[in-house]
């Protein structure tokens, strides 16, 4: 196949969705050219970023492992790069490596997309305080969320995130979750609890007023316990696919040259995909 090739570097990589999402949109938009999974070990991904100018990719996306390397590898960063000190969405210009994320982006995008109206100022109440959490938490605060509560079974870490985030940001233990609850406009899980495989996220719903949103950032299964507690209660139920689709759309525009759109047909590709690997 001809035409420019971009790339998903992780390890392991070969369940990550984004060849699907990407390969869509190339078929769709008529473009020539690929998008392909990159298993790196942990040991070589330094020199693999350090060499990606030589590599033959025109950019890439970067997952779990490597943000942080690929942070460390771009000579220049995006905002949002720079306020996460982790990089998901690298691209060439004039042979630098240009490093930028896009997971906020894609968690914004989807909550505008699922839940209208869904950022009147409010207290919200974020679950867990890794990687996820912190394109979550720097969102929240970017959209004039006050205050964001993280709530994290390792304390330190959410402590770690309120110094990184500034005053709006207070760092919680469990036992504060159902305080909190009771004035949450929106509770996002980014803990891997309810994911297929984990341990499930048990929280009773109940203090949560009436018009609050509850956002999994877990879409392994797509309807996860909390979701359905959610939509139980009545109250607005948005999956975690949807900051999968739209964090994938910035690259996409960068490496082909045409911003793709976030379609149903899309995600029921991706729906699709995760159901056949379950
Ligand atoms: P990611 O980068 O995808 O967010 P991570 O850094 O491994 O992944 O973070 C996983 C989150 O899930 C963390 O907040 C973790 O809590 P700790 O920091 O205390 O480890 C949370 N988590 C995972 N398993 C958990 C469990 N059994 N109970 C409570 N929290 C859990």
């Amino acid at each position: 196949m001809s035409g420019p090739v971009a790339c998903v570097v992780g390890w392991p990589i070969a369940h990550s969705r984004s060849p699907a999402i990407h390969r869509h949109w190339l078929k769709t938009y008529g473009i020539a050219g690929d998008y392909v999974a990159k298993p790196v070990p942990p040991p070589e991904a330094a020199a693999f970023f350090a060499g990606f100018a030589q590599s033959g990719f025109v950019g890439g996306n970067v997952t779990v492992p490597h943000k942080e390397a690929a942070f460390a590898a771009a000579t220049d960063h995006d905002e949002a790069a720079a306020a996460l000190g982790a990089v998901n969405t690298l691209w060439l210009e004039d042979g630098e490596l240009h490093g930028g994320n896009t997971d906020g982006y894609g968690f914004l995008a989807n909550l505008d997309e699922n839940a209208p109206g869904w950022d009147w100022p409010g207290l919200a109440v974020v679950l867990g305080a890794g990687g996820a959490a912190r394109a979550v938490i720097w969102s929240l605060v970017g959209r004039g969320f006050d205050p964001v509560i993280v709530v994290n079974r390792t304390v330190e870490r959410a402590e770690a995130l309120a110094e990184r985030f500034g005053p709006t940001v207070r760092a919680a233990g469990w036992d504060a979750v159902p305080g909190a609850l009771a004035e949450a406009q929106i509770l996002v899980n980014t803990t891997s609890l309810g994911m297929t495989g984990q341990p499930p996220l048990d929280l009773d719903l109940t203090p949560l007023p009436d018009e609050a949103v509850v956002n999994d950032l877990v879409y392994v299964p797509l309807e996860t316990g909390l979701l359905a507690a959610a939509r139980r209660r009545e109250l607005t139920a948005v999956d975690g696919l949807g900051m999968l689709l739209h964090q994938a759309a910035p690259g996409f525009e960068r490496w082909f040259g045409q911003r793709p759109e976030v379609t149903p047909e899309l995600r029921a590709i991706v729906v699709a995909d995760l159901e056949q690997h379950r």
